[in-house]
């Protein structure tokens, strides 16, 4: 939510915010804006939109803007609608001081009076800007004070979340940086450093970076940078290398992030298993997983599983809950985040509760790896992005190593959940001496033949694309699937509806007769997953009595079955594999079939309405 970016150094800062607002722009679109110390004076521009509408701006002036440091900013509103006066940065009375903020100051209403009082006048209706009329009071009163006390002064007052990058013409050659609960990244360069809300930031700059914690700020000046605590006291931290590539969030060739990342499914398969599947010649498969090693014993110990996360990742877990009664033979919950939290959960030192997030700073899911761990849980992360919050604050998990994900509909992560989830109940199936030396290895062998078979159904994509041209008139989808073709059905119709504001309900098949049933008509199709499980038959009896009241059906199914074709209107074919490897092939069409949608309705497929990539306020 809202991506922040700042720049100091030796080179003209302005084109490296922008482009570093360009990489950000998918955790917010709503408004941009920057400010720069140009060596004598701050100047700023915003506007409301995308960031283009910003550069478009900026192209008239770019001769005037030359300064070494800039912050920037993009937006997602929570406080006050898009518009240029409430895109950031917002400065204080004067216009002496500058801050981006990502975060939401919980105690801004009662702040923003008290500063009106002492006589402060406000431009905006957002939260931020009582930010920079806090860290005016020091300079008011005292005159001479650096920018950072100022900063550390004025957050003793903020109750919330914040990720900020502050510039002021009264100490100016530095931008200060603090965090609480909002991610900040530092990323330093040869004589320069930079400050961002990710690294896909900062990566076409360095690789080297420093992840900022929670209470902690920084001082970034050209030719140091300095960090400590939300009191002062210094603190050492060691410079990270971030191991993906800046080709690595480009669009490769292809129309939009999300197409990119649904064909980057296969390998981000093979990336999540990479190292991590055993295959004796003789004994049983199994997995290792390196991340776990040190919680191993608590972990065989846990009598129970509770997996918590949100949206996509969410409906992983479904899947993950399966996997775990399945082959471990260990009970498992699966609960949304932002439930989990305010549900008072019956969790203890016997529970191994698994947090599943792509970003790694989804504010409900961190909140419940908090309430889980204060309860005595242990606390197991499966996260895509190294080094985020939920990464570090797990007590141990397993990276899915999907690489980034830019396009806001979460695809290729979903699919390297499921690969780290199966490898982690196929771990603990072997401890517990729940799965066979002989279903063992054929876990493993099916695993590793997943990446190619997921190929196979990518190659069917022009197929999908043309079902997608016929369905295109529907303005209503009703998905149904069972066991593990469920989540996928709360999947498929989660992409559908937030790339191409289609309407679109995930239903447990078996629910259908129970309420559902009744939306059914001609102008209502149903995505009916139906691949050859052991649910199958049950399924076919759902397709019919849809088709007894005239509804369309477009099924997935396995190659090969002759049955479906005479039943549904349109059938996408999958190949045959174990049951619970299905939804990694079964989601695929989905995803093709949701990006055709939105792409032929002329929809922004990358930055869909009212969405950012990474939630990170309540
Ligand atoms: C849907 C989607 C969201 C995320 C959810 C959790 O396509 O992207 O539903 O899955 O916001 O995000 P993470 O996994 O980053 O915690």
């Amino acid at each position: 939510m809202c991506g922040i970016v700042g720049y100091i150094g030796k080179r003209n800062a302005l084109p490296i915010v922008i482009d570093g607002l360009r990489a950000l722009e998918y955790r917010g679109y709503d408004s941009a804006g920057v400010a720069l110390w140009d060596g004598a004076k701050i100047r700023f521009e915003k506007a409301a939109g995308r960031v283009s509408a910003l550069e478009s701006r900026l192209s008239r002036k770019s001769t005037l803007w030359n300064g070494k440091s800039a912050i920037a900013h993009t937006r997602w509103a929570t406080h006050g609608k898009p518009s240029d006066r409430n895109a950031h940065p917002h400065a204080d009375c004067q216009g002496g001081i500058f801050v981006v903020h990502n975060g939401i100051i919980e105690n801004y209403a009662e702040l923003r009076e008290a500063l009106i009082r002492e006589g402060h006048s406000f431009l905006s209706e957002t939260d931020t800007e009582v930010l920079a009329h806090l860290f005016e009071r020091p300079f008011l009163s005292s005159g001479k004070i650096f920018l950072e006390d100022a900063v550390l002064e004025g957050l003793r007052h903020v109750d919330g979340t914040f990720g900020i990058a502050v510039i002021s013409k009264h100490d100016p050659e530095k931008i200060v940086v603090a965090r609480r609960g909002s991610p900040i990244i530092l990323g330093v360069g040869d004589e320069e450093y930079l400050v961002a809300s990710d690294a896909s930031a900062i990566v076409g700059v360095t690789k080297n970076v420093v992840y900022l914690h929670d209470n902690e700020a920084a001082v970034l000046a050209p030719s140091q940078m300095q960090i400590f605590n939300l009191s002062k006291k210094a603190i050492q931290k060691s410079v990270d290398k971030i191991d993906w590539d800046i080709s690595q969030a480009q669009k490769g060739g292809f129309d939009h992030f999300m197409q990119k990342e649904i064909f980057e499914g296969p390998s981000a398969l093979e990336n999540v298993f990479l190292g991590r599947l055993i295959d004796p010649p003789t004994g049983g498969g199994s997995a290792k997983l390196g991340g776990i090693v040190a919680v191993r014993d608590r972990l065989l110990r846990a009598k129970k599983i509770i997996i918590s996360a949100c949206g996509t990742s969410y409906y992983a877990g479904l899947v993950g809950k399966h996997y775990f009664e399945e082959f471990a033979k260990i009970p498992a919950s699966v609960e949304y985040a932002s439930e989990f939290r305010y549900s008072n959960p019956v969790i203890d030192s016997d529970t191994a509760a698994i947090f599943i997030s792509q970003s790694g700073e989804t504010a409900d899911t961190l909140e419940a790896l908090r309430e889980a761990k204060k309860r005595g849980a242990l606390a197991l992360g499966i996260v895509n992005v190294v080094g985020s919050t939920i990464a570090r604050e797990s007590d141990a998990g397993v990276y899915n190593h999907a690489g980034p994900e830019i396009g806001v509909a979460s695809t290729k992560a979903f699919v390297s959940q499921l690969g780290a989830l199966a490898l982690l109940a196929l771990f603990l199936g072997r401890e517990r001496g729940a799965v066979s030396d002989v279903l063992g290895q054929k876990l493993v062998r099916e695993l590793k033949a997943m990446p190619a078979k997921m190929k196979r159904v990518l190659s069917g994509d022009a197929e999908i694309k043309k079902l997608a041209e016929k369905y295109l008139k529907y303005k209503n989808f009703l998905y149904l699937g069972r066991k593990y073709q469920f989540p996928v059905a709360l999947e498929g119709a989660l992409k559908l509806k937030e790339i191409s504001y289609r309407h679109a309900e995930g239903y447990a098949s078996g629910e259908m007769k129970h309420g559902p049933i009744a939306l059914i008509d001609e102008n209502f199709p149903t995505v009916a997953l139906a691949p050859k499980d052991p649910v199958y038959e049950k399924i076919l009896s759902n397709i019919q009595e849809i088709k007894a009241r005239n509804g369309r059906v477009l099924a997935v199914a396995t190659e090969g079955d002759a049955k479906i074709g005479k039943l549904a209107d349109d059938v996408i074919f999958i190949p045959q594999t174990l049951e619970m490897l299905t939804p990694l092939l079964s989601v695929i069409p989905l995803q093709l079939f949701a990006y055709h949608t939105a792409v032929l309705l002329g929809l922004d497929v990358d930055k869909p309405r009212n969405l950012a990539k990474s939630v990170t306020v309540e």
